[in-house]
């Protein structure tokens, strides 16, 4: 085991420092940067010309990549849901002829993604897996397969499979705009150029981030909470579900609009909040960070190194390389990928095992 670890202490983290070259995989021969073009050879060009409705059946990191997608599809103009795939298998949405129904899923094993695809598919909806398993049994259940070549992910916390699956995802739904509602020729060049980015950007974050100080900085509180919107709604979903994974603290993420609804009564000078801010749409998250500070909560920002000025009131601030808003999550994710293995690190808690879990969840 401790061969397959490469030198790194944990699986975890090894697979964090992957990241460069799994998303290098996810993307080799998928972007044409300057035709501003997504080639998916899975894909003819057309092949999704009568999709208008897309719902994303996932669970846990898979869901809070399906959830990025769909904030990336709706502003498109596509009409695009996510499901906690347990509940469409007890409650399924209604389809009809223009309906995409997409399993998120590492493993292609998961017992509740696998249920709902099945009842999509015996509703008669189009069904297209999004997975990291050749050969899964989500592959074989599916009418249609995009594999997001991340390679082996060993530690039961996601990390490497969550960032492949939001640039697959994203290159997915630039493929669906493409053939359906059509897309601004530019701004995709602005995406696929971030995108192309993406690794080199990854890798500055893993060598310059101070993410084992604010960990240190903030052992031993009462919980964390973990603010985002859009997008980054996601990316606070995931960093407080990998905190809480593998930590064992409490952690919870929010809508940063949701803040003012009933969260902020859990809000002291022992919880910290971390705010995830991935481009100018996001500056109205830093009001609700400031309310959060003033009542003594400590504040870190992760956020675009050019937004730096517009931060700077945070407690602790954890920059990414400037990019694209819709690429920036994923950094901002990286990030809060090494708060939480810090954090779990300096609780001496097993990472790659954490109690209770499994890799893959195949019973419901
Ligand atoms: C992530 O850290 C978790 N271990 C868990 O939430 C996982 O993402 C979920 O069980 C879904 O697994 P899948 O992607 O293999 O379907």
């Amino acid at each position: 085991e401790a061969a397959g670890k490469s030198g790194y202490p944990h699986f975890m983290l090894k697979e964090i420092h992957e990241q460069p070259e799994s998303l290098r995989q996810t993307l080799h021969g998928r972007v044409e940067e300057m035709a501003g073009r997504v080639t998916l050879e899975e894909f003819d060009r057309g092949a999704f010309a009568d999709i208008e409705r897309v719902q994303f059946v996932s669970m846990g990191t898979s869901h809070h990549a399906a959830m990025y997608a769909a904030a990336q599809l709706t502003a498109r103009g596509l009409t695009a849901n996510t499901y906690m795939a347990g509940e469409y298998a007890d409650c399924p949405a209604p389809i009809d002829d223009s309906t995409l129904v997409v399993a998120v899923t590492q493993s292609g094993e998961t017992a509740d993604t696998m249920n709902a695809i099945r009842r999509a598919r015996d509703a008669g909806a189009r069904t297209l897996a999004v997975t990291n398993v050749v050969g899964s049994s989500v592959t074989r259940e599916c009418d249609e397969s995009l594999f997001i070549r991340a390679g082996p992910e060993i530690g039961v916390a996601a990390t490497k499979t969550f960032s492949s699956q939001v640039v697959a995802l994203t290159l997915l739904g630039e493929r669906i705009a493409e053939d359906s509602t059509g897309v601004q020729r530019a701004e995709m060049r602005s995406l696929l150029s971030g995108l192309s980015d993406l690794p080199g950007d990854v890798q500055q974050v893993l060598d310059e981030s101070t993410a084992a100080d604010v960990a240190e900085a903030l052992y031993g509180c009462d919980a964390y909470f973990f603010l985002g919107r859009g997008p980054a709604h996601a990316v606070a979903l995931e960093g407080a579900l990998k905190f809480k994974e593998i930590s064992y603290e409490h952690a919870e993420g929010f809508a940063a609009s949701e803040l003012k609804h009933g969260p902020l009564a859990l809000v002291t000078d022992n919880t910290p909040v971390f705010g995830v801010i991935t481009g100018e749409d996001d500056l109205k998250t830093i009001s609700n960070l400031k309310e959060v500070q003033a009542r003594g909560a400590p504040v870190v920002v992760v956020a675009p190194a050019n937004l730096a000025d517009k931060v700077e009131f945070a407690d602790y601030l954890l920059p990414v390389p400037e990019t694209h808003p819709e690429v920036a999550g994923v950094l901002a994710n990286v990030q809060l990928q090494l708060v939480s293995y810090h954090a779990a690190d300096q609780l001496g808690r097993p990472i790659d095992k954490p109690r209770n879990l499994a890799k893959s969840v195949t019973v419901e």
